[in-house]
């Protein structure tokens, strides 16, 4: 596999070199020099059409303790605002020797296009692509469900997968890259998956999804899931198609916010998630972001983790990842 663009395409051995890698990763990552030579010399280009602060940052930080050179390109402010596209700016960056680019982009199929459209020969990996895919962030939450479930102790991991952990989305599946990537990752990991959200907010054609579909969260709750990973409602992608998903915010929240008294109902060894950026008060009140079962800075945390496990497995070895 020569790009990262889908959560879908690893198999479940290529998931599990990469989530071995990343914890080898963290290990390097509590020492007091954090930087490997690993990818000196090398250059990532990470370019960004669409606004991020964990991933843009975690692909940087992650670049730059393997020691590889990081452009970063944002559309504000470069010449896309001229009317440059996609491929003149492919065009570009292959002119200016890139090794690999990092691309996030409000289009669904955009890495896609850079990988294959025949503009430049490098790995691509999707940072986000509209709400199709976002296979890092999946990668990252896997690896925080493998520490829970399999009990991390001072960086030692008993096991290997996920299997039979019962995970619940919650939210705006609609909208959501995150979803879509971690149906398919925690299927691959042998999890089980059940996704909640009201009817407005479900793809069409959830049904043939690797998942449960629900439309109560108490329900859900209910079965006692290992953890609860709660969606930001994307509020920029439902006023740009006209609103009217949910009668009101204190509506949204009573009905499918992680709520104090849902927070309660949950076992003690159930963990809390969220990708972030979050709505505190619309999907998820305070007292559950913040909560002691939350891991959603260990979410965060692991991203770097991750970015450097499929930064080294695409650049340093031959054949690209695996
Ligand atoms: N989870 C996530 O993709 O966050 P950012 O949009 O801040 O990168």
């Amino acid at each position: 596999m020569k790009h990262l663009l889908s959560a879908a395409d690893p198999s479940r051995e290529e998931v599990i070199t990469i989530l071995d890698t990343a914890e080898s990763m963290a290990t390097t990552q509590s020492r007091q020099v954090k930087k490997l030579p690993t990818l000196r010399g090398k250059t990532v280009v990470n370019l960004f059409f669409e606004d991020s602060t964990r991933t843009r940052i975690s692909f940087e930080t992650a670049a730059k303790r393997l020691s590889a050179d990081v452009i970063n390109f944002t559309a504000k402010g470069s010449s896309v605002s001229k009317g440059e596209s996609l491929k003149d700016t492919a065009l570009t960056l292959g002119a200016m020797g890139a090794d690999a680019v990092v691309i996030r982009h409000s289009s669904s199929g955009a890495s896609h296009r850079l990988a294959y459209g025949g503009w430049i020969d490098i790995p691509v990996l999707n940072a986000g692509d509209g709400t199709h895919q976002h296979p890092t962030q999946s990668l990252l939450d896997a690896m925080t469900l493998r520490r829970h479930f399999l009990g991390h102790k001072g960086g030692e991991l008993f096991g290997k997968g996920i299997d039979g952990a019962h995970v619940v989305i919650v939210g705006d599946i609609l909208h959501s890259r995150v979803a879509r990537s971690n149906v398919n990752m925690l299927h691959t990991l042998g999890a089980h998956v059940t996704l909640v959200g009201p009817p407005t907010l479900m793809p069409v054609g959830v049904e043939g999804w690797t998942c449960d579909v629900s439309y109560d969260f108490d329900k859900a709750l209910a079965t006692e899931p290992d953890a609860v990973m709660m969606l930001r409602v994307q509020n920029e992608r439902m006023s740009a198609a006209g609103g009217g998903y949910f009668p009101s915010v204190g509506e949204y929240h009573r009905v499918y916010g992680l709520t104090k008294d849902r927070l309660y109902s949950m076992k003690d060894s159930a963990i809390v998630m969220h990708p972030g950026p979050m709505n505190r008060g619309l999907e998820i009140c305070a007292e559950a972001a913040d909560c002691a079962q939350s891991v959603i800075v260990e979410q965060v945390e692991n991203g770097v983790n991750v970015r450097m496990a499929v930064l080294y497995l695409l650049l340093a070895s031959e054949g690209g990842l695996l």
